[in-house]
Parts: structure tokens; C-alpha cells; sequence
């Protein structure tokens, strides 16, 4: 039995390693990018709203995780992504998506335990109760489980085929109305309650 539990930045800050453990199961990322991905998942934790949610074993072991905060100007992600939505759909459509956003940063389930609903429970949870307009959020442009998971909770492309400064790989840039539109309405990329009022339905990619 796996239950998902609340995680503060202390908790999160202190764990790091343990977290990481599950980010390596799931990504499989070049062993040279782990002391970075650390440090920039350490500096998440002091970002505003920041808040996480671990899955857990009953001994405590976390199989999965995930975490966010409240985007906002001078956060590395934030300023790359407002200025290519913005370069590709206008200032209105940046603002309308990332001027009050939740910035989903990592959403990971150790392989053992894919298939089983923790992912989307994560993104769920993770969703649930925020203040914020919009979520956001960037995967690789690829026909994942992830890439599925979000449109079916209604995440919509805000860019596509996006490669990050100093990147190569591809990303799709997605965002959707807050509150996600729930477990009832899987599997169709219709973001369900409308866009923000100055974001597109859908940017096309
Ligand atoms: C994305 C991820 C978190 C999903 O976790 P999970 O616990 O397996 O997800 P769930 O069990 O809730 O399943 C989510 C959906 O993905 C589907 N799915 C699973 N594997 C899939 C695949 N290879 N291709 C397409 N869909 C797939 C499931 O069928 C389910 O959809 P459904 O409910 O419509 O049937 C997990 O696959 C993962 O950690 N992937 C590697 C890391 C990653 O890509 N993280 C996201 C970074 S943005």
C-alpha cells in the first residue's frame, strides 16, 4: 500500500538524497548531472509555495514524488519559458499562462512501481487546493507515459519541440486551468474548464 504524503522544504531539503535515488530510477540521467540536478532542486525548495508530495511505502520509503512552487520573474524556468511563449504567442498569452502559476518542477515514480495510479495521484494532489490560475509545466516532446498522463488532466501544449538555452533535447512546454479537471474525464486533451482569459484554448505548438 502506498500512501502520498505532504513534505515541507525542510523535510524536502534534508531528503534530497533520497529523492534524487527515485529521480535516477526514473530519468536515468548522465551520472555528471546529478551534483547540479541536486543543487538546483535544493534551491527549489526556498521558492515560494514551494510544496511537495511524497509516495510512500508504510516503512516510509518513498517510491515516488513530486514537487512545486508559484513561478515568478527571475526564477531561471520561469523567465526562458514567459519569453518564448511570449516571442511565439504574445506577452498576453505568456502572462495569461505564467503570470500566476503553479511550476510543476518534478514529478518521478520509481519504475517498480509505474502503472499503479501513483502518478497520477501525485499530479492531483499536487494540483488540489492551489491558489494559482494555471499550472505549468515542461516534459520531453515525446509519446510518454507522462506526456499522457498530463493531457489527460487537462495540460495542453503551450510550445512544442522547445529546446532549452544550452540544451539539446526536445521539450513540450504544457500548462492547464486550475483546478485540473479531475479522474472523471481521462484521456481527451480538452483542458475543461477554459483557458485564462488572456491565454489561448490551445497554442498549437
Ligand atoms: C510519468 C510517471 C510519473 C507516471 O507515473 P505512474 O505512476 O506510472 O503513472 P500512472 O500509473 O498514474 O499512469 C498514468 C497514465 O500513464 C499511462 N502510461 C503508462 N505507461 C505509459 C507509456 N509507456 N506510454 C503511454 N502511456 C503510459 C497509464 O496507462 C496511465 O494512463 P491511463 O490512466 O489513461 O491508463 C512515470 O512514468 C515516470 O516516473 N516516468 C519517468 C519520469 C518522468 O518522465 N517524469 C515526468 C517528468 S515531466
Amino acid at each position: 500500500m502506498i500512501g502520498l504524503r505532504r513534505v515541507g522544504p525542510d523535510e524536502f531539503t534534508t531528503r534530497l538524497d533520497a529523492v534524487l535515488e527515485i529521480y535516477i530510477a526514473a530519468m536515468d540521467p548522465p551520472a555528471d548531472q546529478l551534483p547540479g540536478r541536486k543543487t538546483i532542486m535544493g534551491n527549489h525548495a526556498l521558492h515560494p509555495g514551494f510544496t511537495c508530495l511524497f509516495a510512500e511505502r508504510p516503512d516510509g520509503t518513498p517510491v515516488g514524488l513530486a514537487y512545486g512552487f508559484h513561478g515568478v520573474p527571475g526564477q531561471w524556468w520561469h523567465d526562458v519559458v514567459h519569453r518564448a511563449i511570449a516571442e511565439r504567442n504574445g506577452e498576453g498569452s505568456a502572462r495569461g499562462w505564467l503570470g500566476d502559476a503553479l511550476e510543476l518542477a518534478e514529478i518521478h515514480v520509481h519504475p517498480d512501481h509505474h502503472g499503479k495510479g501513483i502518478g497520477r495521484a501525485l499530479v492531483m494532489g499536487m494540483c488540489a487546493g492551489r491558489p494559482e490560475r494555471t499550472a505549468v509545466l515542461s516534459t520531453r516532446d515525446q509519446p510518454t507515459a507522462a506526456r499522457h498522463l498530463y493531457r489527460s488532466v487537462g495540460f495542453v501544449d503551450l510550445l512544442t519541440q522547445f529546446v532549452f538555452p544550452g540544451g539539446y533535447e526536445r521539450y513540450a512546454i504544457l500548462g492547464a486551468v486550475l483546478p485540473l479537471k479531475g479522474w472523471a474525464r481521462r484521456g481527451t486533451a480538452d483542458s475543461g474548464s477554459g483557458p485564462p482569459s488572456t491565454a489561448p484554448s490551445h497554442s498549437g505548438g
